[in-house]
């Protein structure tokens, strides 16, 4: 078995470092050096076999023969798994547990029948002594097949067309306010646009990986998850074991982006063959494997009609989405739910329907809901504003709401006149081009672009594990994930503050099923869960830590009022009496303290509307020939509660930027329409900006603390930067051409 999963702050990383400081990262010295071990990487005790997976050749249909002679006979095969031979399963869908939402817990078979749901869908598993000899015998395996006529066509005209239950995140499928179509139709100024985004796959860095070793009816599993407690779940359901029989860990993870939340097939089939070979598996998806098997976004038409009198204020909002999911299982991304948020408007429909595909299903993928939504509604606003003549903030000023304008309840904060006052000042908005087309340098023509940016802002019920020992070394312990984001560090430094030490007195531990449950990274709530549980272990901890000093016979505080206890400087202060808590602690617990403290969530989740806002611009040029449009310059400025580490937070919102940038410019997953394979399966030709795309992004903070989300006034930033970024973008090439591509991404062959 691996060591745990350590990670300590360095000397090196600003010991006195608190809350807002912009801390290096603590676990960037064991990632430079090769030391942070990642899911395929981990040494066990047994070495592993290796696993390939073998993916249909077909999208819909079912398997008539399969040969697996050959491979079986092939150089260091050990195993051979397909329908035929695989440990039986349950049905698809059926759970086991219910500790995590259902959807995370559904049973997700594997290799269990003949059927073809999707292309590339695993129909072989071969394990070998090396990865090259399982790769080379799956290819000799012979497949026949009789293949069924599919649906692959996200926009066919003929489409039956269906109403989801709900929209992924439990959000209604549909919002009715006022009579919409009566205003819009009798509105003065009225804008009717309909947007296409495609399909857009996630693909982190590292795919997705997992290596499966039992001790009797006992699972490890290390891997890559965005969520240990999700994987878990799935697991204990599709291989009939109890949840608590399944450990996890997770301690690196290489990106996770949403496509990491939901088990998917390379750790179902490790654990399968670990199980049958009593050895540890381990398997990865490929590149291209990646794909068809981890999920998309789903592709996506949006109708966005907008309704307004002469002076700009919006008398009808409406945003209808139809999306594409899969035959065998429903995701319906929510991407008309930032707009029952983001204008003022009396009457109001937003809608959400889906069509069936024999595709994977869509996953959550970076800001699911408003990359696609916003893509649409912050377009659309913009061609509201040049219809109006008006300036585009000053028509969003116009229609700012006083409280949530669906839900009747105050916002908790909501700061984005002041994003778009402050970010129009920076960028220099005023010198915006004012006609479209207008502003030529050389062969360039140069647009600027804004739009606005909102995210539901959550939290994810959990908890954390803080204790100190006699050394005043402090643990943290969670099985939270960092997907890279920066949680080791803030969680260094949110228990470094509440107690009162250096950062280099403590230590997280993450990404372990058996720490302290939380809801791990995702949705933008990870850092806001996280953090608060370890604020108020902390809490608890310290009351424990006062009430012992004040109380202990062998404590040079005893007597004092525990009250009156102040953690600052490594040391305990009660009253006028002050002791280092590496004294103290020797003295008064020689074996640690430990408390653990949770995160739920309150009543100002439904007495508030919570979210983070922000206001992107973006200067692009675009070839006056070629019609290829390249970003100059990019600004996010974003309030977002109180900023917990400025670094990783502006990371983060430059990342986010950057798929903003990708979306409206580049990233198309394109399905054949024909076969229902994805066609361009790699990173050569699923386009993404690279480095010399992105020239120069600037990210800045609007101060704002809010009290009615969690204890440390923040908001999540995750998904924020790509909230809206790909519409200032697309909006900001309409500023340069004067042409509205309506279809995304907007390549050159669609401008001229
Ligand atoms: Mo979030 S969809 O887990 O990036």
């Amino acid at each position: 078995m691996t060591s745990d999963p350590i990670v300590q702050a360095t000397a090196g990383a600003a010991p006195g470092a608190r809350i807002g400081q912009p801390v290096d990262r603590i676990d960037g010295i064991l990632k430079v050096t090769g030391r942070a071990t990642y899911g395929y990487e981990h040494r066990i005790g047994r070495a592993p076999a290796h696993g390939c997976i073998l993916g249909a050749s077909i999208a819909r249909g079912r398997i008539l023969e399969i040969d697996v002679r050959e491979a079986e006979r092939a150089p260091g095969v050990i195993l051979v798994m397909t329908h035929r031979n695989a440990p039986d399963q349950p049905e698809f869908g059926a759970a086991v547990t219910a500790t995590v939402p259902e959807v995370f817990t559904r049973a997700r078979p594997v290799l269990a029948s003949e059927r073809v749901r999707y292309h590339d869908e695993p129909v072989a598993l071969v394990v070998a002594e090396s990865f090259e000899e399982a790769r080379h015998a799956a290819r000799l395996i012979r497949l026949r097949y009789e293949t069924e006529p599919g649906a692959f066509d996200p926009v066919a005209p003929d489409a039956e067309i269906y109403r989801p239950g709900r929209t992924n995140a439990g959000f209604p499928t549909d919002s009715e306010h006022g009579d919409f179509e009566g205003a819009f139709s009798v509105a003065p100024v009225q804008i009717d646009a309909s947007y296409r985004t495609p399909f857009e796959s996630h693909n982190p860095m590292e795919p997705h990986a997992a290596i499966a070793e039992w001790e009797g009816d006992r699972l490890t599993v290390h891997t890559a998850t965005q969520t240990v407690a999700n994987i878990q779940a799935g697991l204990a359901s599709t291989l009939r074991v109890p949840p608590e029989n399944i450990r996890i860990v997770s301690p690196f993870i290489g990106g996770g982006f949403g496509a990491k939340l939901i088990l998917h097939p390379e750790t179902i089939c490790a654990a399968l063959a670990a199980r049958v070979l009593n050895r540890p598996v381990k398997v990865a998806l490929t590149r291209q494997q990646m794909f068809a098997n981890a999920g998309h976004r789903p592709a996506m038409r949006q109708r966005v009609r907008l309704g307004a009198d002469r002076d700009g204020r919006l008398t009808a909002i409406g945003h209808e989405v139809l999306a594409s999911t899969a035959r065998f299982e429903e995701f319906a991304e929510q991407s008309a739910v930032p707009t029952r948020a983001l204008y003022a408007a009396p009457n109001r429909r937003t809608t959400h329907r889906l069509i069936r595909l024999d595709t994977n299903r869509g996953e959550w993928m970076r800001a699911p809901g408003e990359a696609s939504g916003l893509l649409a509604l912050e377009c659309a606003i913009d061609e509201l504003a040049e219809r109006l003549g008006l300036d585009p903030i000053a028509l969003r000023i116009r229609n700012e709401p006083e409280r949530d304008p669906e839900l009747g309840v105050p916002f908790s904060s909501r700061n984005l006149v002041a994003c778009m006052r402050v970010g129009a000042e920076r960028f220099g908005w005023r010198d915006r081009p004012l006609r479209p087309g207008s502003r030529r340098e050389g062969r360039w023509l140069i647009g600027y672009g804004m739009a606005a940016a909102i995210r539901g802002n959550y939290l994810g019920p959990g908890s954390a594990r803080v204790a100190i020992d006699a050394a005043g070394q402090v643990t943290v312990q969670a099985d939270m994930t960092d997907i890279g984001t920066g949680t080791y560090t803030i969680l260094a430094q949110v228990a470094a503050e509440r107690l009162g030490v250096p950062l280099d007195a403590i230590r997280v531990m993450l990404g372990d099923s058996r720490l302290p449950r939380t809801a791990g990274s995702g949705g933008s709530w990870g850092a806001t869960s996280s953090a608060t549980a370890v604020h108020n272990a902390c809490l608890a901890l310290r009351q424990r830590i006062a009430t012992a000093a004040a109380s202990h016979a062998a404590s040079p505080l005893r007597g004092s009022n525990a009250i009156e206890a102040h953690f600052a400087d490594g040391a305990l202060r009660l009253g006028a009496r002050s002791e280092s808590l590496e004294r103290l602690l020797a003295r008064i617990a020689p074996e640690g303290l430990a408390a653990e403290g949770s995160a739920v969530r309150g009543e100002t989740y439904r007495t508030y509307s919570q979210h983070a806002f922000g206001a992107h611009f973006a200067e692009v040029a675009v070839d006056i020939d070629s019609g290829e449009a390249r970003l100059r310059r990019m600004l996010g400025v974003f309030a977002a509660g109180r900023i917990l580490n400025p670094k990783t937070a502006r990371s983060q919102l430059i990342g986010g930027m950057v798929w903003g940038v990708g979306a409206a410019l580049m990233e198309e997953t394109v399905l054949d329409r024909r076969h229902g394979h994805f066609v361009n399966h790699d990173l050569a030709e699923y386009h993404v900006p690279v480095h010399a795309d992105i020239p120069d992004v600037d990210v800045m903070f609007v101060p704002e603390e809010d009290d009615k989300g969690n204890p440390l006034g923040a908001k999540g930033i995750g998904e924020l930067g790509n909230c809206g970024a790909g519409a200032a973008v697309a909006n900001a090439v309409y500023n340069a051409t004067g042409v509205r591509v309506r279809d995304f991404p907007i390549t050159l062959d669609k401008i001229f």
